[in-house]
């Protein structure tokens, strides 16, 4: 055998082993909740969809007129032909909505944090990250070849320790958050954050890929206190509420006009197809207009929780913590069995010994389902 089949070989052979071989699995999604997975029609408690907006009719009546308009694919980088005139509707659109002087889309939510980072944090920086914060964080965290430091998850304090012990040493600091984990659905404590970033002259970014259309009214993690937070660097992706593809950065005008200048994850790679673009704008449109309806995932995520017995959903993501892989990975099967699909989330994309079932809670789920759902995580998978 060839030396690099060889490697490759040996290196799934020892994932096998451990329980962590993955596969992709063809899945035909049906509508927002439905999906089709060899041969067997499951009630999909595992996409991101949150608000059912990849299969709703008017954003996909959106997606189809702009590629009838403007084509398939935009043909190059923005900065050379591919900035198709979508774009500045939907940067005007996100800028509003999160409040900010300015946006800048990429081409999806980790282009945009493997970009956005290097472009404000060079080799003499400091980044600190939550230690559970998205991979494509600390993607972008190393890319940057600052000093790259975790905090404690949502600990504040630690945070804090870290900044009194290492901000001096270093020019300019940034620290990065999810608003809301992806892993475990809590919300970033953004207001005390906030406050400890102003304290040390530290730039906070906070990634809202699970905020936006569903938390405070669907603007977003930074309104789910009492009043607006205006955090400095809020990213995010038009891939989950939104149904479409793509990722953000709002802020204000100046490190927008650098964002665009610098950023190699811009600059060096060709613009969404203008499907995207449409579609998120159409997604926009919607969530604006009905924010009950943005409403309805946590909703559903709080029943089930309360239903279960488990601790009162924040988002609509609850995970259901198992630990051991195999054991996961059997829970899951077994609610294959009973039609439901919820995938194990098992490490790295998860701390070693906290393999889970990670629920998805969203607006069209059926409340019997749900319910049905509780019942079987309390009494067959948790018991
Ligand atoms: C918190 C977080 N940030 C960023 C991303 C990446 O976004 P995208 O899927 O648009 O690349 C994801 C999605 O996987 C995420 O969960």
């Amino acid at each position: 055998m060839h030396s690099l089949d060889q490697f490759a070989q040996a290196k799934l052979d020892d994932l096998q082993r451990r329980h962590l071989r993955r596969q992709l699995t063809e899945t035909v999604r049906e509508d927002g909740i439905w999906v089709e997975r060899d041969g067997r029609r499951l009630l999909s408690f595992s996409c991101n969809d949150y608000l059912n907006l990849t299969q709703h009719p008017t954003v996909k009546q959106a997606a189809v007129a702009a590629i009838r308009r403007y084509g398939a694919g935009s043909g190059a980088s923005r900065l050379v032909t591919g900035n198709h005139p979508l774009y500045a509707e939907l940067e005007a659109r996100l800028a509003r909505i999160k409040q900010t002087e300015a946006a800048c889309v990429f081409g999806s939510g980790y282009l945009a944090n493997a970009g956005i980072i290097p472009v404000l944090i060079g080799d003499d920086g400091l980044v600190l990250v939550d230690e559970l914060a998205h991979a494509c964080l600390f993607a972008g965290a190393q890319l940057s070849r600052g000093t790259v430091m975790a905090f404690r998850h949502n600990d504040v304090a630690h945070a804090r320790a870290l900044l009194a012990e290492h901000r001096g040493k270093h020019e300019h600091a940034l620290m990065v958050t999810d608003g809301v984990f992806s892993m475990d659905g809590d919300l970033a404590p953004l207001a005390e954050l906030k406050a400890l970033a102003d304290d040390y002259d530290t730039w906070l970014m906070s990634d809202d890929a699970h905020g936006l259309g569903v938390i405070g009214g669907g603007r977003g993690s930074s309104y789910s206190g009492n009043a607006h937070l205006p955090i400095p660097l809020q990213m995010g992706t038009l891939s989950k509420a939104l149904g479409a593809y793509g990722g953000y950065l709002c802020a204000s005008s100046a490190v927008i006009d650098l964002i665009r200048n610098r950023a190699r994850t811009l600059i060096y790679s060709t613009g969404l197809p203008p499907a995207c673009v449409a579609a998120a704008i159409a997604a926009l449109d919607l969530i604006e207009r009905e924010p009950a309806y943005a409403a309805l995932p946590v909703q559903k995520a709080k029943a089930f929780t309360e239903r279960a017995g488990l601790p009162a959903a924040q988002s609509p993501i609850v995970p259901v913590i198992i630990g051991e892989e195999e054991a996961t990975l059997a829970a899951s099967q077994y609610l294959v069995e009973q039609g439901f699909l919820a995938a194990a989330i098992r490490p790295p994309t998860v701390p070693a010994g906290t393999a889970r079932l990670r629920l998805t809670f969203t607006a069209q789920h059926p409340d019997d389902q749900v319910a049905r759902l509780a019942n079987i995580v309390r009494e067959r998978i948790l018991r």
